[in-house]
Formats: structure tokens, C-alpha cells, sequence
């Protein structure tokens, strides 16, 4: 028996009809950038996350850029984030021109510690990135209480968090902006790159949907103004004006969502509930089997409803026990090896093995095992049975 640690092909073949109707007519329709179903996924998603604004974009990591950037931090800005995420949370931070400073997670959750943010704070500080990591929720309301107090941007990492339910509310939308991937393996996945940035405020709206056309039209032109405005400015007069897409108003990018990727999560995006439901039936049904055993199984907190993207488990002979099940030919990966503080990407902010101690730890004793939705009962039994065998 061979199980993937994810499997796409099974997700597709179970709405196949759904998702190919849709494709097909944003195929047909000849709008392939913007239009009609970036719209409807636009106006659907914001609704779904409870939001006033979706935006929609190229991918998770363009999303977060754009958020940082509609924000306006940029060079001489420190914003805090967390080594234990995938690299594009703090590659955003950098790609701005900001510096990330790392804060190490909580030993159960595996997300932001807020009884060290106070610390890494610097009259530097513009914002915190909380990540809502594997799908579970980052302590939210101490965060922004502290983002408050300091008068600090915060920026929700949602990439692997969609269904990820923090106090009642979708993780995203506590935040001044929340940023959503929507990679193919994701809670809510693509058939290739997308993503979101999901906002209440109008000016963080106005400022993503400029840049990521290259800063142009109403918006940029809007953008350009306050900017202007905010250092008792006026436009120059000569300035030419306009509202079409060749009227530039800022250096930007191109960024945008393709409509067969709209097409696509548009369908998928009512199904949401029910994968995140298979996914917590999974892991509601792993953690009672592993009870008791060498395992650490997930944490799910009193506030938060884990969406487990990944079900991650931590054992002291973690490498042993993965060698194992890829012997046994069952899907399993360390997300991720090498944490952000050590990698050679950051290698000038000087930071070193033992600064991190819960992050380090973590990226030499856990790893994920297959959780996703479309699981067999054998293949599951299999696992189990895999995993006790080998608790040693
Ligand atoms: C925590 C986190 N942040 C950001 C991203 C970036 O998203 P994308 O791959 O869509 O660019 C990912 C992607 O996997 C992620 O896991």
C-alpha cells in the first residue's frame, strides 16, 4: 500500500464535475486575467472569511508582500515574525526591504510566542506577522492587544489556515491584513499559484489592488494622493491624470489571479467546510490511537478550531521514524528542516543555533504524516499501525 503525504488527484475526482464546468466556462469565456470569476471569487471569499475586502492575487507570498507593502513598511522597518514557518513569510519582510526579527513559537501550538514579542520590540518595529501554523490559530487577541499598545501594524500569515476558526472568527480577519495561499495542496488549493489578501480597511485595500497592477488606474492614483496628502502635499499640477491602467502611479508589480484559478477555488471554496471537517475527523482519530505512546500529538487550544493542514507530530527518534514509513511507503515530511534564523538567506542578521530553542527543537523532532480529507480507513489503520511499531 503507497500513500502520499498529500493527494491532490483525489480531491479533484471527488467534485470533478464542479470543478470542470467551471474551468471550462472561464476557459471558454476569454477573460483570462480578471473579469467575471475574479470578481465572483473576490466578492465569495470576502463573504466566506467574513471580511470586508478580498483581494485577489498571484500567490501566498505575493499576498503577503502586498500587504506589506500597501502598508507602507518598507526599508529601515523591523517587522517580528517566527523562524518555524515556511521561508516565504520572512522572504516577504526582506523583499520589502524591512528586516524580519525572529521570536520563537509556543511549545504546544507551534505559533508565535507573545510573551516574547514585547521584547524584540525597537523604535524600529512597524509591524507583527503572527503565522497560523499547520492550521492552528496564533494567540490572536494578546498579539493585537500588544500591536496596539505599541502602535504596530499586524499581518496574518494565512497560508496555511484557511478554516481556521480563532474565537469564532476565520484567522485574517483580526488583523490590519490577513494573507491566504492557495497552493494546490492547501485547505482550499488552485490547479497551480493563487492567493488573497483579505482586509476591513479601505486604504490597505486600495493600496494592494494598485500595486499589484503595476500601481495603476483609480487606485493608484488614489494611493499616490494620500501619500502626497499625508506630508501636506498637493499632486504636481502637470501630473498626468487618469484612470485607465496606462496611467501609473506607483512602482508596482504584476500580481494578479488568473480566472481559471477563480474559476476553480470559486467552486471549490462551499466544499471548505467539509475537507476541514475530514481533515479534523483524521487527526481526531490519530491523536485517540497515538494516546498513551512516545508521540506528541497536535495541540488544539481552547479558543482555536484547528484546520490542520498538516497533522505534525513530534518523538524524540523523529529522522528513524520517517525512514520507516517511507520504507513502509507512507508519505511524511519535516515542515520545515531548516528554520528561517539559520538559513543562509539570513545568515547577515547573525543569529545562531540556541537563540531559537523551541523552533530548533521542533525542526529536529517532528513531522507530518497524511491527513488529508480523502484518506482510506485502511490506509489510516496502516499508519497507526506503522507509527506504533516503530515508537522506539
Ligand atoms: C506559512 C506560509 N506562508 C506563505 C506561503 C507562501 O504561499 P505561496 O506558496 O502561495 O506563495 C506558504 C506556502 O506554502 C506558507 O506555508
Amino acid at each position: 500500500m503507497k500513500v502520499n503525504l498529500m493527494d491532490i488527484r483525489r480531491q479533484e475526482a471527488s467534485y470533478a464535475a464542479e470543478y470542470e464546468a467551471a474551468v471550462l466556462d472561464a476557459l471558454r469565456s476569454g477573460t483570462y486575467i480578471g473579469g467575471p470569476w475574479v470578481e465572483k471569487f473576490e466578492t465569495e471569499f470576502a463573504l466566506a472569511v467574513q471580511v470586508k475586502h478580498a483581494v485577489s492575487c498571484s500567490n501566498g507570498t505575493t499576498a503577503l508582500f502586498l500587504a506589506l507593502r500597501a502598508l507602507g513598511i518598507g526599508p529601515g522597518d523591523e517587522v517580528i515574525t517566527v523562524s518555524w514557518t515556511f521561508f516565504a513569510t520572512a522572504e516577504a519582510v526582506a523583499a520589502v526591504g524591512a528586516t524580519p526579527v525572529f521570536v520563537d513559537v509556543r511549545p504546544d501550538t507551534y505559533c508565535m510566542n507573545p510573551a516574547l514579542i514585547e521584547a524584540a520590540i525597537t523604535e524600529r518595529t512597524r509591524a507583527i506577522l503572527p503565522v497560523h501554523f499547520y492550521g492552528h490559530a496564533a494567540d490572536m487577541d494578546a498579539i493585537c492587544a500588544i500591536a496596539k499598545k505599541h502602535g504596530l501594524y499586524v499581518i496574518e500569515d494565512c497560508a496555511q489556515a484557511m478554516g481556521t476558526i480563532y474565537k469564532g472568527r476565520q484567522v485574517g480577519t483580526f488583523g490590519d491584513a490577513g494573507c491566504f495561499s492557495f497552493f494546490p495542496t492547501k485547505n482550499l488549493g488552485a490547479a497551480g499559484d493563487a492567493g488573497a489578501v483579505v482586509t476591513n480597511r479601505e486604504d490597505a485595500e486600495k493600496a494592494v489592488r494598485a500595486y499589484k497592477v503595476h500601481g495603476s488606474g483609480a487606485n493608484g492614483l488614489e494611493v499616490l494622493e494620500a501619500g502626497y496628502r499625508a506630508q501636506g502635499k498637493a499632486l504636481p499640477e502637470n501630473m498626468p491624470r487618469g484612470t485607465s491602467k496606462y496611467y501609473n502611479y506607483l512602482i508596482g508589480y504584476n500580481s494578479r489571479m488568473d480566472a481559471i484559478q477563480a474559476a476553480l477555488l470559486c467552486a471549490k471554496l462551499p466544499h471548505v467546510p467539509e475537507f476541514v471537517e475530514g481533515r479534523r475527523e483524521n487527526a481526531r482519530l490519530y491523536n485517540k490511537a497515538l494516546a498513551g505512546s512516545g508521540y506528541t500529538t497536535p495541540f488544539e487550544g481552547e479558543d482555536c478550531r484547528h484546520s490542520y493542514y498538516l497533522y505534525v507530530l513530534c518523538h524524540p527518534n523523529a529522522d528513524a521514524i520517517m525512514e520507516k514509513l517511507k520504507e513502509a511507503d507512507i508519505g511524511c515530511g519535516r515542515y520545515y528542516p531548516i528554520p528561517l534564523h539559520l538559513q543562509g538567506a539570513f545568515a547577515h542578521l547573525g543569529y545562531r543555533t540556541g537563540d531559537l530553542p523551541v523552533t530548533e527543537r521542533l525542526a529536529a523532532t517532528s513531522f507530518a504524516i497524511p491527513v488529508f480529507p480523502e484518506l482510506l480507513e485502511e490506509e489510516r489503520a496502516f499508519i497507526i499501525k506503522t507509527l506504533l511499531e516503530n515508537d522506539q
